[in-house]
């Protein structure tokens, strides 16, 4: 039997996703070592691998099959538009991308104004801005504290992921337009969905009953 792949991005998402995959069985000791350096897991008996990379790497190891699934944000897998196949809201992660800024910067989206946005997503701010407003606007890439942005000047408003709304809250900025709801996704190398149908359709299936529960 052939290893299944997976790819998890690292951090809240990859924990919360081997929570979900214990209580259908799936389970993987040597990732739970704390102080461990290693990058790959083997989970011999099942014949599963399991390896942690960078969100946004997470859809590029699929496309090429280098994972046969992958665990990510749809927030990644909308800004890697990579080809794969989504599979599965996974439920969690819940939060928004939005439009966020000063109260005052309402008036510059309504009117359409060529404003600056700027955003650690760019393809999905001009995707947002151009082919869904009709709004020309320069586009900033920025890798992080993006609400520094309207504070400092740098961007009118910013496209970033709300959560709590407590950071926007804190920086006297808020919600100005809401893009779309985002959440943990399993994503499936499209040759994998062929080859191992058997396999991911039972992991597909198990989880959406613990997704029900
Ligand atoms: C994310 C996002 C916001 C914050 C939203 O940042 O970019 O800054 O969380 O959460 P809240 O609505 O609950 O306050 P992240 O922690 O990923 O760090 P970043 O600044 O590097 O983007």
């Amino acid at each position: 039997m052939k290893y299944l792949t997976f790819a998890l991005a690292k951090g809240r998402l990859a924990k919360t996703a081997m929570e979900m995959f214990e209580k259908i069985g799936i389970e993987c000791k040597e990732m739970q070592d704390k102080n461990t350096r290693k990058l790959i897991f083997v989970n011999e008996e099942l014949k599963l691998k399991f390896f942690l990379a960078k969100a946004s790497d997470v859809p590029t190891y699929v496309e090429y099959g280098a994972a046969d699934i992958g665990i990510v944000g749809k927030d990644t897998i909308l800004e890697e538009d990579r080809k794969l196949y989504e599979v599965l809201d996974l439920g969690f992660g819940k939060c928004k991308m939005c439009v966020c800024g000063r109260e005052e910067s309402r008036k510059l989206l309504n009117d359409h104004s060529f404003i600056r946005v700027a955003s650690k997503y760019p393809k999905i701010a001009k995707d947002y801005f151009y082919n869904k407003k009709h709004q020309t606007v320069e586009i900033i890439k920025l890798n992080g504290s993006v609400e520094l942005a309207p504070i400092v000047d740098l961007s009118e408003v910013i496209v970033d992921i709300v959560e709590t709304g407590t950071t926007l809250k804190e920086n006297g900025l808020g919600v100005l337009e809401e893009i779309c709801p985002l959440s943990a996704r399993m994503v499936v190398n499209q040759v994998s969905m062929k080859m191992e149908d058997e396999r991911i359709r039972k992991i597909i299936k198990d989880l959406q009953k613990v997704i029900s529960q």
